[in-house]
């Protein structure tokens, strides 16, 4: 099974410019890489920082852009973005009975489980008991079945301090949450605009850079975070029993050598 990951694409209104570049022309160039080269891929989620402010017309924008995927999309909530309007502006988004973007995809090669990890007003995020009340049934219900997770913000440490005060904080609901199951088969996350990967509790996870602005990897600076223009990227994603591989790919480079022959080998 193969499906892409994109995250924060922090859309502005249309025609406005965030750090140097359009938002939407940059979504645009990876839309159209993804429908050149992975339209036979399953489905997209968007792992949050949709839209960076002046909502209304942001999300407007950002549908606009959508409209051109080729691929069913799913959408979450990051810490730029804003629930009620990210509601009206996609009612057809699935919420849980507590009015959290939180739902679920089953696929052939199993569950995937997308959080809502959004606190109004803040930076960093949270995950409250009600959330992880809804987390603990869908994990329950999956019978064993391969579970991905997907959620906006880390709720570990990764050794950026200006990323780290502003991660998952009070992680505690969704660590007791997790720790009991042994289907979890990886973390996809967003919020840190950087190419890692690592494990929490032992489950395997991913970072993936934006496609707007990226964050620099600056071990010393507390605050603010320090942003830079490394390329975009989005991650390409192959499952199956065995094994998870995370491709990320800089959709904007286009270089290419030319291949030359090389000498003809004896053995
Ligand atoms: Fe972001
Ligand atoms: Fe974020």
């Amino acid at each position: 099974m193969k499906f892409i990951q994109v995250t924060d694409m922090h859309i502005m209104p249309p025609g406005e410019r965030l750090l140097g570049l359009d938002p939407r022309a940059q979504l645009d160039a990876c839309i159209a890489d993804i429908n050149a080269h992975h339209a036979d891929a399953e489905l997209c989620v968007f792992t949050g920082d949709l839209g960076h402010e002046g909502y209304v017309d942001a999300y407007r924008n950002l549908r606009d852009a959508l409209a051109a995927l080729s691929l069913p999309y799913y959408l979450m909530l990051g810490n730029h973005d804003d629930r009620e309007a990210f509601k009206e502006a996609f009612p057809e988004i699935a919420c849980d009975r507590h009015g959290f973007v939180q739902s679920v995809i089953d696929t052939g090669a199993g569950r995937f489980i997308l959080l809502d990890s959004y606190e109004p007003a803040a930076v960093w995020g949270s995950f409250c008991e009600k959330r992880a009340a809804w987390l603990r049934d869908r994990l329950e219900e999956s019978n064993g079945r391969p579970v991905y997770l997907f959620i906006h913000h880390p709720p570990f440490e990764i050794g950026i301090p200006s990323l780290d005060s502003i991660r998952l904080l009070e992680a505690g609901h969704l660590r007791a949450a997790i720790e009991p199951c042994d289907n979890i088969k990886h973390i996809f996350f967003g919020h840190v605009h950087r190419p890692i990967a690592g494990s929490w509790l032992g489950i395997p996870c991913s970072f993936v850079r934006g496609t707007n602005h990226q964050v620099a990897l600056d071990f010393h600076t507390t605050r603010p975070v320090p942003k830079n223009h490394e390329p975009p990227a989005y991650a390409v994603v192959l499952l199956n029993s065995e094994s998870v591989v995370v491709h990320m790919h800089d959709f904007l480079d286009n270089s290419v050598l030319p291949i030359t022959p090389g000498p003809a080998t004896t053995e």
